[in-house]
């Protein structure tokens, strides 16, 4: 394999995980740094991948804790493994957070349906609640518009590593902010 068909591979699972519920790719591990400079993950869904534009989406509540540690440090690392190509991609870069009242996020918002607008209703996330079940009550969907929040994370680094017994590959590709190819490497595995 060449380094350009490695990179169009990884690009290519990425994007078929932004529409394909059953990919792997989809839930990756979102990994912020917090205020007292420790490392955080949490799962995340890949809503959308641009290819060329080395951008991928994520949505978010801008009450939880992941919001904060962005607006304070936007510098985050991607991290995925799909087991079926047995390829692992470690993207990092810096995110945008657009929240309620702009553009991007009211047309996100306007696409989600309606059950999964519901998430946005209950109380912030990771505040204590006195039951595993509490009903959102009567509050309407529309509610959580105000919470709803859209992370668009520019790529400028990944880190792909594809296992194949015998002979592992691993390489690191650099973009610039625009998404241009900076420059490729193999690296050892
Ligand atoms: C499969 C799966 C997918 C998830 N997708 C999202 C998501 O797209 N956005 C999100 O904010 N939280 C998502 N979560 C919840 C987060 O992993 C996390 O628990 C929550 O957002 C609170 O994170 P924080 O306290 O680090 O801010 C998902 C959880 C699971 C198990």
């Amino acid at each position: 394999m060449d380094l350009k068909t490695f990179e169009a591979a990884a690009w290519t699972a990425l994007e078929e995980a932004a529409t394909d519920p059953q990919s792997d790719l989809r839930y990756l591990a979102l990994c912020t740094v917090d205020g007292a400079q420790r490392p955080q993950a949490r799962t995340v869904v890949l809503r959308r991948c641009e290819d060329a534009g080395r951008m991928l989406t994520f949505h978010t509540d801008v009450r939880s804790p992941k919001w904060q540690e962005m607006a304070v440090n936007p510098q985050v690392t991607v991290l995925g493994y799909d087991p079926q190509r047995r390829l692992q991609l470690r993207l990092a870069g810096r995110v945008k957070c657009y929240a309620a009242g702009s553009d991007i996020a009211w047309a996100a918002w306007r696409e989600l349906p309606q059950h999964t607008r519901q998430t946005y209703v209950g109380g912030p996330p990771g505040e204590a609640r006195a039951t595993a079940n509490e009903t959102a009550g009567a509050a309407s969907a529309e509610a959580g518009e105000s919470r709803f929040g859209v992370v668009i994370l520019q790529v400028t680094v990944l880190d792909a590593y594809q296992l194949q017994r015998g002979e592992n590959e691993r390489a690191l590709f650099r973009y610039s902010v625009n998404g241009g190819l900076q420059g490729s490497e193999w690296l050892n595995p």
